[in-house]
């Protein structure tokens, strides 16, 4: 069983390229919609629910672990790697292959605070922005209208247009998609943006490492394939997740 979890309802962008990739694994998701959001919270207390949400996939069997959380995978792989003994896959702003596509040489990371706050990300800016400009934008509230169901109305709108037009407006011709909630509301990024502007979502690509890495393993499940969605508030996620699996 291969165990994928978020904050909420982000990850489920995540889980659906895991299903499509490897449609034979037994998948379980955690939302932990209880807790969410984690982009302003402090990094023990990420690291403190990421250990309890680990732990029960672990107990139940879990083979490998999916943080499908950008915020989570910065303040707690490290720890959660010496914590379990299992490959463990995350999720972190690609700023390599932005800064690889970006002609314009200016890229704009839309990000938690939490995931742009610490040393991990700096880091990575470092090591991948080559001569590159690489403009930070947290985007406080996102989350929680993306949570609250409101993927296109009107305050969603506005809340996208301010974090994205002072991107656009420094030049930034190529954007990354820093949280696994952010390709909920990709179309009012996009048109935010405006024509010739590049989204990087690196949803697909986790995919794909996972598999990598169940093969190399010789671990890839003989199928039948299943998916099972868990929320922390008892919420039930599949209405969305059958929109996005399609
Ligand atoms: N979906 C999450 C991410 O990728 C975090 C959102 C949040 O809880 O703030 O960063």
């Amino acid at each position: 069983m291969i165990g994928v979890f978020d904050s909420g309802i982000g990850g489920l962008t995540v889980l659906a390229d895991l299903e499509r990739e490897l449609p034979d694994e037994r998948l379980v998701y955690v939302g932990d919609r209880a807790h969410c959001p984690y982009g302003g919270r402090p990094a023990e207390e990420i690291v403190a629910r990421t250990f309890a949400i680990a732990d029960e996939l672990v107990a139940e069997g879990a083979t490998m672990l999916v943080v499908a959380c950008n915020t989570a995978t910065i303040a707690a792989i490290a720890p959660l790697r010496e914590r379990h003994a299992l490959p463990v896959v995350g999720i972190e702003p690609a700023v390599k292959p932005a800064v690889a596509r970006s002609r314009s040489r200016v890229v704009g990371v839309l990000a938690t605070e939490g995931a742009l706050g610490g040393a991990k990300f700096n880091g990575l800016v470092a090591e991948h922005r080559g001569d590159a400009e690489v403009l930070r934008q947290p985007c406080p509230g996102l989350v929680d209208r993306i949570e609250s169901g409101d993927l296109d109305g009107p305050q969603t709108r506005a809340l996208v247009e301010r974090f994205v037009g002072p991107l656009i407006a420094a030049g930034a011709d190529t954007l990354v998609l820093g949280c696994t909630h952010y390709p909920l509301v990709r179309d009012l990024i996009a048109e935010a943006a405006g024509p010739g502007v590049t989204l990087v979502d690196p949803g697909a690509a986790i995919a794909k490492r996972a598999r990598a890495l169940l093969a190399d393993a010789g671990a890839l499940a003989p199928g039948p394939g299943s998916v099972e969605l868990r929320a922390t508030d008892g919420s039930d996620l599949w209405p969305l997740y059958r929109l996005l699996s399609r």
